[in-house]
């Protein structure tokens, strides 16, 4: 069976001090180890990882290079965040594909380069409102999920995250409703069955785009909605716990 996670996206927010807040918080908390995720900016992951032996969060990060290591100024290779023991990174965010224009192609090589550093990758996904409005939402997103994933290869020892994020609804406050992501979730579980028939049941699939405390129960009631990948409720400690309470 699919497992269920809460993954908080910092994105390029919360400073030392607001993490350190953050994180006094949670340590009164009785949190699940391993279902609960954090990916903070990357100068932040190596302070992050170092609070995890109070609270059993994962540390990960947003992105990384699809290159070991060499002449790439200014990147950051996922055999270094391996070397810190981060634990996985989100790729393809639709930030990412927006305003560095990654394609599915950099972002399957990056899949790959994680994958290889035995960092569990998530692949996210997602239409925009033009694409939605113009009933391109299944061919887009299903051409993103069989992108991403060329050519990889699942063994029974790997993980790997699959996030469905419609871009109209990051940031905006307007979530899809429950049976809008499910039809999307039900879809990508289909092709992730043809693609993976011994494992593609158990691979889980996030929701993510205004997901908060007052939404998360009705879309994880969704038989295909494994979890969400949150962005701004995932950065105050009262809210995230909220999620996390409701995946417990
Ligand atoms: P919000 O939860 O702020 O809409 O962001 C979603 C997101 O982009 C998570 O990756």
């Amino acid at each position: 069976m699919a497992k269920s996670y809460i993954v908080g996206n910092w994105k390029m927010n919360q400073n030392r001090h607001e993490l350190n807040e953050f994180f006094g918080h949670l340590e009164k908390e009785e949190l699940n180890p391993g279902n609960f995720w954090i990916a903070p900016q990357f100068i932040h992951i190596q302070t992050c990882i170092e609070k995890t032996n109070k609270v059993p969060l994962k540390i990960g990060a947003q992105n990384c290079s699809d290159q070991t290591s060499g002449a790439f100024t200014g990147e950051i290779s996922p055999s270094s965040l391996a070397d810190i023991e981060a634990h996985f990174v989100i790729l393809g965010h639709s930030e990412r594909r927006a305003l560095f224009n990654e394609s599915n192609e950099l972002i399957n090589s990056k899949v790959k380069a994680v994958m290889g550093n035995k960092l569990v990758p998530i692949l996210c996904v997602g239409e925009t409102l033009e694409q939605r409005e113009s009933n391109e939402t299944m061919n887009v997103v299903l051409d993103q999920v069989t992108k991403g994933l060329q050519g990889v290869k699942l063994g029974a020892e790997d993980d790997i995250i699959i996030a469905y994020e419609p871009v109209w609804a990051i940031g905006t406050g307007k979530t899809a409703s429950p049976e809008q992501a499910e039809e999307v979730h039900a879809g990508i579980r289909e092709k992730l069955k043809e693609l993976y028939p011994e494992c593609g049941e158990n691979i889980s699939i996030l929701y993510g785009g205004s997901v908060k405390p007052n939404n998360i129960d009705d879309l994880i009631k969704q038989p295909n909605i494994n979890g969400g990948l949150v962005g701004g409720a995932s950065l105050k400690a009262e809210d995230f716990m909220a999620l996390c309470r409701a995946i417990n």
